[in-house]
Parts: C-alpha cells; structure tokens; sequence
C-alpha cells in the first residue's frame, strides 16, 4: 500500500542493536580482565625498592611477579609511582599462617605504607615503628590480631579510615581510641566486645560510624547528634538505653540507621522525618512506646523500615502506596499496634491484628508459621475483590520480573510479526 516500504533489513539491524548487543557486551567483558591481568607484561611500572621487596619476601608474601603491577595477587599490594624505585602503599595480608611473624625491621622499611590492611590473621600483636604509625591512614584489622588494645590503636592518630571487625579490643571505652583521631572520616569497630558509653566528643568530620554488636552502655549522646556530615550510623546489637534523642534529626546527610537490638525506650521523636535522605531506618528490637509517627510516610527516600518488637501501639498510620514503595516494611511484635482493615488488607501478613473502630487490637494477630494463603481464608477477608490485589502485591519481587519478561516477550512477539507483514509487503 505505501510506496516505498522499508527494507527488512533496517528492524533487523534495530533488533539485533537492542536485543542481541547488550548481552555480548556482558558476555565478553566479564571474562576479560582475569584472563589479560595475570600475563599482560608491564610497561610503565617501576620496580619496587630493594628494601621493601626483601621485607615483603621475609612476610612470605608472593613476589616472584613485581608487587608493583597492578592488579596484584589478591590485591595485597599498591606501589606509588616515584623514580627510580617505586614505594608500597598499601598491603594486604590475608589467611595467614599463625606461625607469621611481622618483625619490626620489615615493619620499619615498610613506612611508607598507608594503607594496612588484616584479614583472617591470627597473628600475635605487634609493635610498628613510629614511621609506621604515623603514616598510616587507612587501618584494617578483621578476624585478625588475636586482641588489641584501645592505646594501641590510639597512636594511630593520622588515620581517615578505621576498621576493626571480629577482633577483641581491650579499652575502657572508645573514646581512648579515637580522643586523638581528629582527621577520621569512616569508622567501624563491630563485633569486638568494645564496652564503655559512646564518646561525648568527638571532633572529626565522620561520615560513617559502625559500633555494631558489642557491649556498649549508656545514652546516644549529643555529640553524635552533631555529625552533621554523617552518612551512616550504625549502634545495633549493644546495651545503649535511654531515649532516641530528636536532635538525631540534625543528621541531614544520614542514609542508614540502625539502632536496633538495644534498649531504647520513650517514643519515635517526629524530628527523625525530618532527615531528608534517609533510605534505611531499623529501630527494631528496642522498647520504644507512643505511636508511630505519620510524618515518616512523607519520606520519599526510604525504603527499608523495621519497627519491630518494640511496644508500639495505635493504628499503623500508613497507606498501602506508601507500603508498597518500601522494600522492606516490619512491625510484628508490638502486642498493641494495630492495621485499619479499611486502608490495609490483611494479606499483607503484617503479623498484627485489625484494629476495632476505636483503633486498639481486634484479635490475636494471626500466627507466624501459618503456611498457605488459601489453607484458611477465613479469618479476616470480606473485601475479597480488594484482596486479590493485595495478593499480588504481596510477592513483589517476582511479580516485577515477571512483568518484565511479559513485556519483553511481547515486544519480540510484536517485532517479528511487524519483520513478517514488512517481508510480505517487500514481495
Ligand atoms: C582489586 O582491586 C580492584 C580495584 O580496587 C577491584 O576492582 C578488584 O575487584 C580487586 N580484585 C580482587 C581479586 O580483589
Ligand atoms: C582467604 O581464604 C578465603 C576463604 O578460605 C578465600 O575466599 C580467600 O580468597 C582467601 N584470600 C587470599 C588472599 O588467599
Ligand atoms: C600525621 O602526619 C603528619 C604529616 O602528614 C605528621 O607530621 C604527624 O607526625 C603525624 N601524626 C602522628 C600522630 O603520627
Ligand atoms: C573537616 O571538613 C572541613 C570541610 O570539608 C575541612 O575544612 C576541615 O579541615 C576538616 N577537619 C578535619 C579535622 O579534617
Ligand atoms: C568480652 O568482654 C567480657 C567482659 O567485658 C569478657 O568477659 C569476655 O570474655 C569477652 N569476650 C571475648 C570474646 O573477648
Ligand atoms: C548494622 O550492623 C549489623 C551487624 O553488623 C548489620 O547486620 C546491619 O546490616 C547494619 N545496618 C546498617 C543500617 O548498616
Ligand atoms: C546502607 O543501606 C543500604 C541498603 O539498605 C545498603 O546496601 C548499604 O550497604 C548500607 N550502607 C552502609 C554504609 O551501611
Ligand atoms: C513510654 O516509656 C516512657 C519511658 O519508659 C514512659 O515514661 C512513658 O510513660 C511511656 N509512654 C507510654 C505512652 O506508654
Ligand atoms: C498515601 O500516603 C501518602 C503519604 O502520607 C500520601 O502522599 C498519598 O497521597 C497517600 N495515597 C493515597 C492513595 O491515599
Ligand atoms: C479507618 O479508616 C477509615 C477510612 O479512612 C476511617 O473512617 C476510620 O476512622 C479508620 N479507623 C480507625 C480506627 O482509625
Ligand atoms: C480455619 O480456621 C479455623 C479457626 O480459625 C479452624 O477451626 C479451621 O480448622 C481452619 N481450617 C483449616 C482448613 O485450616
């Protein structure tokens, strides 16, 4: 009918553009740099300097290659870039064997090392020379040190970058570590039987703190509240008490909080809306009371919410919109919270029970283990027109996928019969 019908060759050449090139860009790229890294010969790295090369072989560190060229085995060591000899940066050391004995003359021609880092080394604690120490700035000990000791670390004054994760520390609290680390910028010092408050100074410009699973005590003092550069603020799984203070909404750069598994008690402060950016938000496992606030619907940001087992009662003051934009919503375990009927539908297995018109518990909610949707529909659907949407939202994940597989299949449907009617109307 049309004059002048385009050639098939031009949907196929789309076709294949937009189907086919995607999948060879990934199918080539991801095997190509282990296969290049290892054999590549190196053109502009320099060689190492003689006396860090001998330190490393006495660390048994594999050096048969120039620990200069990058990628290196495992990434354990970084070179800068000075003439004639080039200096180590950085050093790894993982999985060592127990028997790995770091000696302070290695250690000594190693200063010029910024970055330490420890990964399941057992070893004994070590002295480092004070070059050593003071340039360092990155620290990393996981799984590694047998115990170290809060001076110890406390020397490490110039570091940006702490990390001390399965690794018992032996301090009166952490501001014995940190009182001299004015220049630290991310810290975690996780599941390392820490004990003591939380520092009531703390003069740095910190974005990242992980306290996570120790013994610490005591209130979340102010001075955290004032990190006003702090991204992510990490006190789950310890002994703190006390309030959640509302100039914890003062932290306008925070994306994750958690202070779950804790035993904070008083109610969610409103100021915690108030915090812009906020994407993660787990204050699970505590013993806060009052109702949950309505404002925190108006987060457009977070998508991970727990508020589990706390003892928080009245009505979930959200719409299904608003829980259905989360990844990740949670309020079981608060006896006396409790989900209007006619805003959210049982389906959702919030695990809470439906309020009564006066907005306390209807019923027990409904038992945890309790296996099929359709063993026992009883209960409380008699909205089933409206629960059979909420049945489809209550599998997100899949049902997203799916939808994208329905529509990619019927847009590959509808281009080869579009290529079969364009082929037939070229004849
Ligand atoms: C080495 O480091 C680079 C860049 O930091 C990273 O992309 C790569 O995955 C690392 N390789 C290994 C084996 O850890
Ligand atoms: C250390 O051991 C772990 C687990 O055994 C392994 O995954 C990792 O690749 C090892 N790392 C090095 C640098 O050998
Ligand atoms: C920190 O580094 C500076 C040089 O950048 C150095 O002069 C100072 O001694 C170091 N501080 C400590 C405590 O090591
Ligand atoms: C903190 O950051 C500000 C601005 O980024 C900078 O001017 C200041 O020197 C930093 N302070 C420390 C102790 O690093
Ligand atoms: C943790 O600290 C407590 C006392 O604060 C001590 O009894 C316990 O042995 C420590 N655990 C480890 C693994 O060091
Ligand atoms: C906090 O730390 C715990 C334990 O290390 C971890 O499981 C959790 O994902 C962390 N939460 C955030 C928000 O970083
Ligand atoms: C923050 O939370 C997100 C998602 O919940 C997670 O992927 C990310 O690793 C977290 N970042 C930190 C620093 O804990
Ligand atoms: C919430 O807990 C605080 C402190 O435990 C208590 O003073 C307050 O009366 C409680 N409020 C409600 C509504 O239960
Ligand atoms: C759901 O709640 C959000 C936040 O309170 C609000 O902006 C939105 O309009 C509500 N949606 C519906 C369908 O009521
Ligand atoms: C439940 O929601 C309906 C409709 O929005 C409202 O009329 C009713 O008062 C609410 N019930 C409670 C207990 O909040
Ligand atoms: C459904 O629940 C009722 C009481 O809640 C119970 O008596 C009945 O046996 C259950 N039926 C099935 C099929 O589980």
């Amino acid at each position: 009918m049309k004059p002048s019908p385009p050639p098939p060759l031009l949907p196929i050449l789309l076709f294949t553009i937009f189907f086919l090139f995607p999948t060879i860009i990934t199918s080539v790229s991801l095997p190509l740099p282990p296969k290049s890294s290892p054999s590549s010969p190196s053109t502009s790295t320099s060689t190492l300097e003689p006396n860090q090369l001998k330190a490393l072989q006495s660390l048994n560190i594999p050096t048969s290659k120039n620990p200069c060229i990058q990628p290196s085995f495992h990434n354990a060591t970084q070179c800068d870039s000075s003439k004639p000899f080039s200096h180590l940066i950085s050093l790894t050391l993982s999985n060592c064997s127990t028997s790995l004995s770091l000696s302070y003359n290695a250690l000594k021609s190693l200063s010029t090392l910024q970055s330490l880092h420890f990964l399941n080394c057992p070893i004994a604690p070590i002295h480092f020379p004070p070059q050593l120490t003071s340039s360092l700035l990155s620290f990393t000990s996981i799984n590694s040190l047998h115990k170290i000791s809060g001076v110890w670390l406390s020397h490490l004054a110039n570091l940006t970058d702490l990390t001390v994760s399965n690794t018992p520390i032996k301090a009166s609290g952490p501001y014995v570590i940190l009182a001299h680390m004015k220049k630290l910028k991310t810290l975690t010092i996780s599941n390392s039987n820490l004990t003591g408050f939380l520092p009531k100074y703390i003069h740095s410009n910190l974005t990242h703190i992980d306290f996570s699973s120790n013994n610490l005590k005591g209130n979340i003092p102010f001075s955290i509240t004032m990190l006003d550069g702090l991204e992510s603020l990490n006190l789950s799984s310890n002994g703190l008490k006390g309030e959640i203070p509302s100039s914890l909404g003062d932290l306008i750069s925070l994306k994750n909080l958690s202070l779950a598994s804790n035993s904070f008690s008083g109610s969610i402060p409103d100021s915690i809306s108030a915090i812009p950016g906020l994407v993660h938000m787990d204050l699970s496992s505590n013993q806060l009371n009052g109702t949950i606030p309505k404002f925190i619907s108006e987060m457009k940001n977070l998508k991970y919410l727990n508020l589990a087992n706390n003892n928080l009662h009245g009505v979930v003051p959200f719409n299904l919109s608003f829980i259905k934009s989360l990844t990740m919503f949670k309020v079981v375990g608060n006896s006396n919270l409790c989900y209007n009927h006619s805003v959210l539908s049982s389906k959702l297995k919030l695990e809470i029970a439906a309020c009564d018109k006066y907005g306390r518990p209807m019923s027990p909610p409904p038992a945890k283990d309790s296996s099929g949707d359709d063993s026992n529909d009883s209960d409380y659907d008699e909205e089933d027109d409206e629960s059979s949407i909420h049945k489809r939202e209550h599998h997100h994940g899949p049902n997203k996928f799916v939808l994208g597989v329905a529509i990619a299949l019927s847009s590959i449907v509808f281009l080869i019969v579009f290529l079969i009617l364009c082929s037939k109307c070229c004849r």
